[in-house]
């Protein structure tokens, strides 16, 4: 499966690790992280793996699905696996595994997996990105929800209209 400009890339191939440590500055009024300082970070993770993927600068369109399963402390770490898992023809989304840790303990927990949609640009215009393929059942079932999710988005996208 390969287009013109590109061979096609595999999941596992697109997989990237980031952590950060939630210092002071990061807290909320109840001292726990402020939510936003964590989606400034998803999306710096989402713009790692897509421009790594496809090869260009990257900007974001879309975000599906993010929620707060646990609150994070300051003064753990929190973990980011991020993978592509569909793409269109300029378009790629971008599953992320969140986890935070207590670092004295060690001990994980999974606070969030949500998606982001990033569009590669080239000379200011939407551009191609390579073909996807799975080599594990896992990654093909990434890509079959992620098929899904899709169909599921464009269709809510055609039925919404600007509000007056
Ligand atoms: C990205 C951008 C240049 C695309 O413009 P465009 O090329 O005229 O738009 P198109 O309709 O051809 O869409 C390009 C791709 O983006 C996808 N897309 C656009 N808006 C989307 C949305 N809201 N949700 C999901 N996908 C979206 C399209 O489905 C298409 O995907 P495909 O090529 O894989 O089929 C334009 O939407 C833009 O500038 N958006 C703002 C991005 C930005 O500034 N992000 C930072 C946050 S403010």
């Amino acid at each position: 499966m390969e287009t013109e400009q590109h061979p096609a890339k595999y999941v596992d191939e697109s997989v990237i690790h980031m952590a950060e440590l939630m210092t002071p500055e990061l807290e909320n009024f109840s001292g726990k992280v402020h939510g936003g300082a964590i989606l400034s970070l998803l999306d710096k993770v989402a713009y790692v793996c897509a421009c790594r993927y496809s090869g260009a600068y990257c900007v974001t369109v879309a975000v599906d699905h993010v929620e707060f399963r646990a609150p994070v402390q300051v003064g753990e770490v929190l973990h980011f696996t991020a993978r592509v898992v569909q793409v269109g023809r300029t378009s790629m989304d971008v599953e992320i595994l969140v986890e935070s840790q207590e670092l004295i303990s060690g001990a994980m927990r999974h606070t969030n997996t949500c998606f982001f949609t990033l569009v590669a640009m080239r000379d200011g215009k939407s551009a191609p990105v390579p073909p996807l393929a799975a080599r594990t059942p896992e990654d093909q079932e990434r890509l079959e929800h992620g098929r899904m999710r899709r169909e599921a988005r464009e269709e809510y996208r055609s039925r919404i209209r600007p509000a007056r």
